[in-house]
C-alpha cells in the first residue's frame, strides 16, 4: 500500500432548509464492511493523535464536526488530508503510517475501521514501520 491508495469519499448529501443530512453505508461508500466504530472528542483545539500504523485495520475517517489534518505516510512519500465537511470520508487502508493532527476546538472524528480492536494490529514505532515497509512485510 502507499499513499496513492488512500482515498476521498464524497459522501451523498439531502441539502434541506431544515438541515442536511448525509449517511455511509458499508462496501458502497466505505470500501470494507465495518467491524468497529469509534469517535474522538473533547480534543484540546491543535492537539495530535494516533501517530500509528496498522498492520490489517483499514479505516474511514469523517470529521463530522470542526476540522483537523490527517497526514498518511507509507515510508517513502506523505501526503495530508484536511478533512473540514461531514460528507467527505477519508479512506486509509491498512499498513499506512497515519497521524491526525490540528484539531480544531470541538471537532468530532468519527472512524470506522475493518477489524476488531487489537494491540496487536498497531505499530508505533515509525522507525520499526519504515522497516518492515522496506522489507515488504507490510
Ligand atoms: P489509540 O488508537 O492509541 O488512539 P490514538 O492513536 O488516536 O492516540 O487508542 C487510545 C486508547 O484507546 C488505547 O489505549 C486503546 C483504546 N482503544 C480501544 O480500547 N478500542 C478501540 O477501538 C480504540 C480505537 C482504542
Amino acid at each position: 500500500m502507499t499513499v496513492d491508495d488512500v482515498k476521498i469519499v464524497e459522501l451523498p448529501r439531502f441539502l434541506d432548509a431544515r438541515g442536511n443530512l448525509s449517511f455511509v453505508e458499508q462496501i458502497n461508500h466505505i470500501p470494507f464492511e465495518i467491524k468497529r466504530t469509534y469517535w474522538i472528542y473533547d480534543v484540546p483545539g491543535g492537539e495530535a493523535r494516533g501517530g500509528h500504523a496498522f498492520r490489517q485495520n483499514k479505516e474511514f475517517i469523517i470529521a463530522l464536526s470542526g476540522s483537523f489534518d490527517v497526514v498518511v505516510d507509507d515510508g517513502q512519500n506523505s501526503k495530508t488530508y484536511t478533512l473540514n465537511r461531514s460528507y467527505f470520508g477519508l479512506f486509509i487502508p491498512d499498513g499506512l503510517w497515519r497521524e491526525i493532527r490540528n484539531f480544531s476546538t470541538n471537532s468530532l472524528a468519527l472512524e470506522f475501521g475493518s477489524e476488531h480492536y487489537s494491540k496487536g494490529d498497531y505499530i508505533r514505532d515509525y522507525d520499526l514501520f519504515r522497516e518492515l515497509k522496506r522489507n515488504e512485510e507490510i
